[in-house]
């Protein structure tokens, strides 16, 4: 089939609202936000109801087309970008934005695939119930990415990350067959939990289409801090002493080296440091309670008091009002976006038993330093999962083409080390296409084979985002 007949075949399918084609318009899906990835393709589709993408899907079916399912496009590892043949065709789901049920009885809400996950978490708040998962891009991605990438963030630490709160899901298969697995219970041991397959699978298996998820009672009670520390080594002392303290009011513990907020202070407008000293590490904690009043700031001063005496804490500051929560949030998710800013950079997701974070960052530093001088390691991450983000950005003032002709070196130093301490070289943010060879040679190759034996069964022809994980 030539583009023409696909373009109107697709056409008397989704209408000519849901057909991008011109080159202009179709650009902001070909690459992602930090220009890392980009690709070509036939067309970009957008589908606005589930039957609408399974007739889709049955068209590149038949045809034998290559689909690359695309969210809100703020995957950090290429997954939702096509190849540079031009043959493949983006789906898009954003306009599948219907929250299709709110049940408060059973503590659920059923939404499209397509739904911002800020417009999720905003949907949830108006029915006085939190939906917990929480992320830098929450304003641009959408739910069927976060399913696809089974994303994480700043939550995990006490709520698990997206498919922790995943009940049930609707899936277009390959064949463009409507798999309805939109059950709510919380129990369900009849065989295999098939969504479990397709939560992570970044679109190699199918199309997310609709989600049941979980929701929780909301918060009334919140405390930040924002913390200094002498090493990374106290981070891990202090998530520990914090937690057994507080139990399950531990919502979120974000680690930050000094080289991540120098970034940020030099690039985000509005962040200021609260210390008037520099630390070499810093973290920010979050402490939650759904009763209103609950004394949360007593029992971190008390928690923050003992881990001063101990030499795990050098500084620490309480936000007093909503305003400071904001600003130190704003310090910690504004570290992606400031790296931006300090030119070609390389992002890593590791995670490795959280004990082992220290050691992790010790010898890795060493090791790439002694053979990269100048490169600046941008650590920084969700340290109660184990998740560090060892970023790296170029030395300064050096030349962007020798930096990127290095990133493969670079890379293979950090994923030995994670090896090394039996970590992962993708906590959260997925395979896509940047860590498909490296997961050739660190995952465990029986579970390579069986990944692949089920990407046969479900996609014999391979047309759902070719070149993506495998
Ligand atoms: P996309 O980027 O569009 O797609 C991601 C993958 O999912 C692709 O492989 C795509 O093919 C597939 N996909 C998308 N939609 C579907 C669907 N409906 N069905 C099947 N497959 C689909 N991630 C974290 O985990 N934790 C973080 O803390 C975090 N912080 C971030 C901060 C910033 C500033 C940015 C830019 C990104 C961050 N991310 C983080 C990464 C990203 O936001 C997540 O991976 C997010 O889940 C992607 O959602 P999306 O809708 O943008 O998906
Ligand atoms: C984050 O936690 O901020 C992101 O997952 C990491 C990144 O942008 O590198
Ligand atoms: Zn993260």
């Amino acid at each position: 089939m030539n583009a023409q007949s696909l373009l109107h075949a697709l056409e008397t399918v989704v209408g000519p609202a849901g057909i991008v084609c011109d080159p202009e318009q179709m650009a902001s899906y070909l690459s992602d936000w930090r220009n890392a990835y980009r690709g070509a393709a036939a067309l970009v589709v957008r589908p606005a109801t589930t039957e609408q993408v399974a007739a889709v899907v049955q068209i590149c079916h038949a045809h034998r087309v290559a689909l690359v399912p695309q969210g809100g496009n703020t995957g950090l590892c290429g997954g939702s970008i096509p190849d540079d043949s031009g043959t493949q065709v983006v789906l898009s789901l954003t306009r599948m934005t219907r929250i299709r049920e709110i049940d408060t009885a059973n503590e659920t809400i059923t939404v499209e695939a397509g739904v911002l996950l800020q417009h999720l978490q905003e949907a949830a708040a108006a029915v006085d119930r939190l939906f917990p998962l929480s992320l830098g891009a929450q304003g641009s991605c959408t739910v069927g990415g976060n399913l696809a990438t089974n994303a994480g963030g700043t939550a995990v630490l006490r709520y698990g990350n997206m498919r922790d709160l995943a009940l049930g899901l609707e899936v277009v298969l390959p064949d463009g067959r409507i798999w309805n697995g939109l059950r709510g219970l919380r129990k369900d041991n009849t065989g295999y939990d098939l969504k479990h397959l397709f939560i992570g699978s970044e679109g190699s298996l199918g199309i997310i289409t609709a989600a049941v998820l979980k929701l929780y009672p909301a918060v009334r009670s919140i405390t930040t801090a924002w913390v200094a520390l002498p090493d990374a080594r106290s981070a891990v002392e202090l998530i520990g002493s914090i937690r057994a303290l507080c139990g399950d009011r531990l919502t979120g513990f974000e680690l930050m080296s000094r080289q991540s907020v120098d970034f940020v202070l030099r690039h985000v407008g509005r962040c200021s440091d609260p210390f008037a000293e520099v630390h070499p590490w810093y973290v920010l904690i979050e402490l939650s309670d759904t009763q209103p009043d609950a004394p949360l700031n007593d029992l971190l001063e008390a928690g923050l008091g003992a881990a001063l005496e101990r030499g795990w804490v050098l500084d620490a500051v309480l936000a007093g009002n909503e305003a400071q929560v904001a600003a130190l949030w704003a310090m910690r998710e504004g570290i992606s976006e400031a790296q931006n800013h300090e030119g070609p950079s390389l992002k890593h997701d590791i995670s490795v038993p959280v004990s082992r974070i220290p050691a992790f960052i010790e010898r890795t530093d060493e090791a790439l330093l002694e053979r990269f001088p100048g490169v600046r390691i941008v650590a920084y991450g969700h340290v109660g999962d184990g998740n560090l983000h060892y970023n790296v950005s170029k030395p300064p003032g050096s030349d962007d083409d020798a930096f990127k002709a290095q990133q493969a070196a670079i890379s293979e130093i950090i994923y030995a080390a994670t090896a090394a301490l039996d970590g992962s070289i993708s906590a959260e943010h997925g395979i896509g296409q940047a860590k498909r060879d490296a997961a050739r040679r660190y995952k465990d190759p029986l579970e390579l084979e069986l990944m692949r034996a089920l990407k046969r069964t479900l996609d014999p022809e391979g047309l759902m985002n070719p070149g993506k994980v495998f």
